[in-house]
C-alpha cells in the first residue's frame, strides 16, 4: 500500500559513495532465483491489472521494452532500447542518493534505479525504491519523448531550486506528476505516475475508490499542497494531455516560487474553491477511524 519515498528527496543516513556519481554495476549475475520469483509475481500481477488502468504510453512503452516476467531487466538491455528511443540510460545505484546527485543524473538523461529488489514479506510495502518501483514503474513512460524531457527538466530545475531554497515546492510538483500522476484520456481517467503504477493497490484505489479527491492540475496549487509518503494520497491531480506537462517545463518557477513560498502549505486533503473538482472524494479512507477531515 506505501509508495516509495521520492528519489533523493527523502535521503537520510546514506551509505557512503561508490563512485562520485553514486552509480554502481547493476550486479545482474548476482540475482538468485527467490529475486526474480519476487520480480515475476510483481511483475504478473501489475502487467494484468495495468491495462484500462494505466495510460496508453505507459502500455505502449512497455511492450516496447525488453523485460518480461521471467526475470529482472538486465540495465544494459533496457538502455539500449530507452536510449534508441528518447535519449535516456537506466543507471544503478544502491538505493536513494543525494538531492544535488539525483538532479544530476536526470539533467543528463540518466534514471538511477535501485539495483535491489524487495523481499517477499514486503510486496506491497518498502521504504525506498527498488528495481520494482524504479524500472517498472518509471521506465516505460521514460519511453515517451515528452515525459522524457519533462523528467530531465526537472533535474536541471531541481539544481536551480535547491540553491533557491525551493526544493520542497518542486517536490510536490514531481510527486503529483512523475510519481502519482493521473491523465484525462478520451476514454476516462488513466495511471501515469510510477508510484501508482508500480503500486498493486493504488492502482485500484486512485481510480476506484470514492475516498479521494481528483483534480485538475494547476501548477502553484500543486506546489503548495503537501503529500503523504506513507499511505495512498488523499487527493490525485489530473492533466489532460502528456503536454501539459512539458507546457510547465517551459515556464520560469522564479516567480512562482516567490509567490508560493509566501503563502501556508495545503494538506493534502484540501478542496480550495477555485479548483476545478472532477471528483470530490468523501475521505472515507484516510478518516475511516473518525478523525476530522
Ligand atoms: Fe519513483
Amino acid at each position: 500500500m506505501t509508495p516509495p519515498p521520492l528519489h533523493g528527496l527523502a535521503a537520510g543516513g546514506l551509505a557512503p559513495p561508490h563512485s562520485p556519481d553514486w552509480t554502481i554495476d547493476q550486479g545482474w549475475a548476482a540475482y538468485g532465483p527467490a529475486e526474480h520469483a519476487t520480480w515475476k509475481t510483481l511483475f504478473e500481477r501489475q502487467s494484468r491489472l495495468l491495462p484500462g488502468r494505466a495510460c496508453d504510453e505507459f502500455v505502449q512503452g512497455m511492450l516496447d521494452l525488453p523485460m518480461s516476467a521471467d526475470e529482472i531487466p538486465d540495465f544494459r538491455r533496457l538502455s539500449e532500447v530507452l536510449s534508441r528511443r528518447t535519449g535516456w540510460q537506466v543507471v544503478a545505484v544502491p538505493g536513494l542518493v543525494p538531492d544535488d546527485v539525483f538532479f544530476d543524473h536526470l539533467a543528463h538523461r540518466r534514471f538511477p534505479a535501485g539495483n535491489f529488489i524487495r523481499s517477499p514479506q514486503q510486496l506491497d510495502y518498502l521504504e525506498e525504491p527498488d528495481v520494482f518501483h524504479d524500472v517498472f514503474g518509471h521506465v516505460p513512460m521514460l519511453m515517451n519523448p515528452v515525459i522524457a524531457d519533462f523528467i530531465q527538466a526537472y533535474g536541471q530545475g531541481g539544481l536551480r531550486a535547491r540553491q533557491r531554497g525551493c526544493l520542497t515546492q518542486l517536490a510536490r510538483l514531481y510527486w503529483y506528476t512523475v510519481e502519482f500522476g493521473l491523465l484525462q484520456q478520451s476514454d476516462g481517467l488513466r495511471i501515469y505516475g510510477a508510484g501508482i503504477a508500480s503500486s498493486y493497490t493504488e492502482s485500484q484505489f486512485c481510480l476506484d475508490s470514492p475516498s479521494p479527491h481528483r483534480i485538475r492540475l494547476d501548477l502553484e496549487r500543486v506546489m503548495r499542497t503537501d503529500y503523504r509518503i506513507d499511505d495512498f494520497q488523499e487527493t490525485y491531480f489530473v492533466i489532460r494531455s502528456l503536454d501539459e506537462l512539458l507546457q510547465m517545463a517551459a515556464i520560469d518557477f522564479a516567480p512562482l516560487y516567490d509567490r508560493v513560498t509566501g503563502l501556508p502549505a495545503l494538506e493534502p486533503g484540501t478542496v480550495l474553491p477555485q479548483d476545478d473538482v472532477l471528483h470530490r472524494g468523501d475521505g472515507r479512507y484516510h478518516h475511516r477511524d473518525g478523525s476530522p477531515s
